[in-house]
């Protein structure tokens, strides 16, 4: 299930064969640089192995959404820029994916060389992971490897439909990537603890049902905290609630008691009267919040509930803000979470998304055991998904 079994880089002979390697490139860009260039660090152990073993490598990635067209805005030419820096070596860029350009330049590859496509989603038949596209990829190598771990629950040409025509392994990144995660959620130093947040339930579903059969204790914070709240007949005045998952939130609920599992709601809450900087804060009660005011981060009281449940954890698996971070009026209870797992001295987890970004805004980065460069493919990963791009790849 966790893609444990896989054969990686190191189990298949690379010498001089020319490997299309998918990674992960899709960055954030403003005005052409890169303003995060995370998941570019996290492929260069891969890069740099299959380059000392002397293979030729096709890199290739997509960028945004441009929806199957040409649109520069989202060319990977940046990466080209960053990945020349980050290696200190020369790379390739092709002015198009399976067009002349990217063949005449693959077949001229010696031994060592570096070269990247243009996005493959420029071509619609990427994301609708087209036989005869992927036929095109694979037609330039003989080795796939997938390192494109935040890509894995995508069943694209690239992340899966090439690993029908070539032998199919996963680099250094997945690996880590599945061998952590797959760890903590099978064979997980206890106590256990799941800290989860974002603004809905219905995002989270999944993952609270597969998490109450491993956790001891799951951590709710964030909008989503309302709907349980309303759920077990709280007051919530305006905060977020999802009125049509009221029923599921009390089956949760029930489903934790029933595993012994903790389920920890904040107890009170930083509230605001209206969703924008600047509004008026208070604090109350979770359950007794005033009309026309909603929840926007945890609150004192929750903090140190919360604080004490992880300083004891031997496990931290951390996904979602607990409050609207980005405004520095309720940025307090994610930053206090962080700085808890950041001391807590446990196997701390961070899923990709959102929590990667407040955990390296707020420079607890370095502190964490890992924090996954997948936002939706971490979220399916400890959903107990299987990731396509994963199932994909040759068993050992
Ligand atoms: C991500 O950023 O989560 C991955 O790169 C996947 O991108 P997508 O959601 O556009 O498929």
């Amino acid at each position: 299930m966790t893609g444990l079994g896989k054969k990686t880089v190191e189990d298949i002979d690379v010498k001089g064969k020319t490997c299309l390697v998918r990674c992960d490139f899709n960055v954030p860009v403003k005005d052409g640089v890169i303003t995060d260039d995370k998941r570019i660090r996290e492929a260069l152990k891969t890069i740099k192995y299959l380059k000392a073993q002397g293979a030729k490598q096709i890199l290739c990635s997509h960028m945004g959404r441009p929806k199957g067209e040409v649109n520069m805005k989202y060319s990977l030419q940046p990466v080209q820029k960053r990945l020349r820096e980050l290696l200190d070596c020369d790379v390739i860029m092709a002015s198009d994916v399976i067009g002349p350009d990217a063949k005449a330049k693959a077949a001229a590859l010696k031994d060592g060389d570096i070269m990247l496509l243009e996005n493959l989603r420029f071509h619609k038949e990427e994301e609708k992971n087209d036989p005869d596209f992927a036929k095109e990829l694979a037609g330039m190598a003989e080795i796939y490897v997938n390192d494109a771990f935040g890509t894995a629950h995508r069943a694209h040409a690239s992340t899966a439909g090439v690993a029908d025509y070539l032998p199919a392994v996963c680099g250094y990144l997945i690996q880590k990537e599945i061998e952590i995660m797959g760890t903590a959620l099978e064979n997980p130093k206890r106590p256990f603890v799941a800290i989860l947040g974002g603004a809905k339930v219905s995002d989270k579903i999944g993952v609270i049902e597969n998490l109450a059969d491993k956790v001891d204790t799951l951590i709710i914070g964030g909008g989503m905290a309302y709907t349980f709240i309303k759920a077990k007949g709280g007051r919530i005045g305006a905060s977020l609630c999802e009125e049509d998952k009221l029923e599921l939130a009390v089956r949760l609920m029930e489903k934790a008691r029933e595993k012994n599992v903790k389920f920890l709601l904040p107890a009170d809450s930083v509230i605001g009267d209206e969703f924008k900087e600047g509004c008026k804060v208070r604090t109350a009660d979770s359950d007794k919040i005033p009309d026309g005011w909603m929840g926007m981060d945890i609150g004192e009281r929750a903090v140190r509930e919360y604080t004490r449940a992880i300083k004891g954890a031997g496990t931290v698996v951390w996904n979602g803000p607990m409050g609207v971070f980005e405004m520095p009026d309720f940025a307090r209870g994610t930053k206090a979470i962080a700085k808890a797992v950041a001391e807590s001295g446990a196997i701390s987890i961070i899923g990709g998304g959102d929590s990667a970004a407040a955990v390296e805004q707020l420079g607890f980065a370095d502190k964490m055991t890992h924090i996954s460069t997948g936002g939706g493919a971490s979220l399916e990963f400890l959903e107990g998904l299987e990731l396509p791009g994963i199932a994909a790849l040759n068993d050992k």
